[in-house]
């Protein structure tokens, strides 16, 4: 076993992941071969999760950066290449500057952020406040490569809005009936995309913004064109076994949602509306990998 690699993580990595098997089975020599093509030097691998492998590393120059490995078949592939498309964008402002990228193998150098502490390091108003303040410095109103390059929030929207009935049966039907019909009603209702485009971050949890240079920059981004609301979806449902285990959770998800509401100039109804949307859409993605843990997700919805 590759070191740093848990079971569990490996696990993960194998339910989740259609090639995840194939790729795990790879990976020590993948990992030997980009190593030794860039002149990296190994130092130690980062806690993993549910994605890929990650680990410290210092260039042949003496930078100090971040290898990320992630298996490269099907929708994955598709994640990396809009990953590699946002952070070249960005070109280190607001995000970890990209340092190197190899589709066909994977692998991802970024520049490793210091001290690189995740934003729930911070209390609860401040992680909305840095959060969103970031995600609106990173968004930008599509230009004619985001159009072309960038899937659409409102697309994936509305073709789950026209199986709804059917994901809900498959599902068991998880929310309570109002609560499921309202979902159905905002699916309908986002999914006319109104509004002019913005090129987002696409998953701003509080892992994918990291402490640097005094303030904070993001990491992996899964870029959408969206409205400026998108972005706080990842933030107002942050730190969930946190947040679920608090007397005053509802109150705590409303203030959430008025912070980010503030920040991003967003209606607050808007960013609730994307917050029951985005969940649906977990639920419907993650529960095929098996062994995740949706039920939080399904205890926000009633919540929100
Ligand atoms: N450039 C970086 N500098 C420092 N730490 C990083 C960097 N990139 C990633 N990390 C650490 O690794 C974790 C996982 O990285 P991420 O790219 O978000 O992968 P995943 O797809 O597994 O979420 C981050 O939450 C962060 O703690
Ligand atoms: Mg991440």
């Amino acid at each position: 076993m590759l070191d740093g690699l848990t079971d569990d993580h490996a696990a993960a990595v194998a339910r989740r992941f259609p090639d995840g098997e194939t790729w795990l089975a790879g990976l020590e020599a993948r990992l030997a071969e980009v190593v030794a093509r860039w002149r990296l030097t190994p130092l130690r691998p980062l806690p993993g999760g549910i994605g890929g492998y990650l680990l410290d590393v210092r260039t042949a120059d003496g930078r100090d950066a971040v290898l990320k490995l992630s298996p490269t078949g099907g929708a994955q592939g598709a994640a990396n290449r809009l990953e590699a498309y946002a952070l070249r964008r960005w070109a280190g402002d607001g995000a970890a500057r990209m340092l190197g990228v190899d589709l066909a193998a994977g692998a991802l150098l970024l520049e490793r952020c210091r001290p690189g502490a995740t934003l729930d390091t911070l209390g609860d108003e401040e992680m909305l406040e840095h959060g969103c303040g970031l995600a609106r410095r990173l968004q930008r109103p599509a230009d004619d490569e985001d159009l072309l390059i960038l899937p659409r929030a409102a697309e994936e929207v509305a073709i789950r809005a026209q199986r709804f009935g059917g994901l809900m049966d498959a599902l068991g039907h998880p929310f309570s009936p109002a609560r499921e019909q309202e979902i159905g009603a905002l699916h309908r209702a986002l999914a006319t995309g109104d509004g002019a485009p913005v090129a987002c971050h696409g998953d701003l949890n509080p892992g994918n913004v990291l402490a640097h240079d005094g303030g904070h920059v993001a990491v992996d981004p899964l870029p959408v064109l969206a409205d400026a609301a998108y972005d706080a979806v990842s933030l107002v449902w942050a730190k969930r076994s946190w947040l679920l285990a608090q007397p005053d959770r509802a109150e705590i998800l409303r203030r959430r949602i008025a912070i980010a509401s503030d920040v991003l100039d967003a209606d607050a109804e808007h960013v609730r509306a994307w917050a029951l949307v985005r969940l649906t859409g977990v639920l419907d993605e993650r529960s095929e990998w098996g062994g995740y843990d949706t039920a939080p997700f399904v205890a926000l919805a009633e919540l929100l």
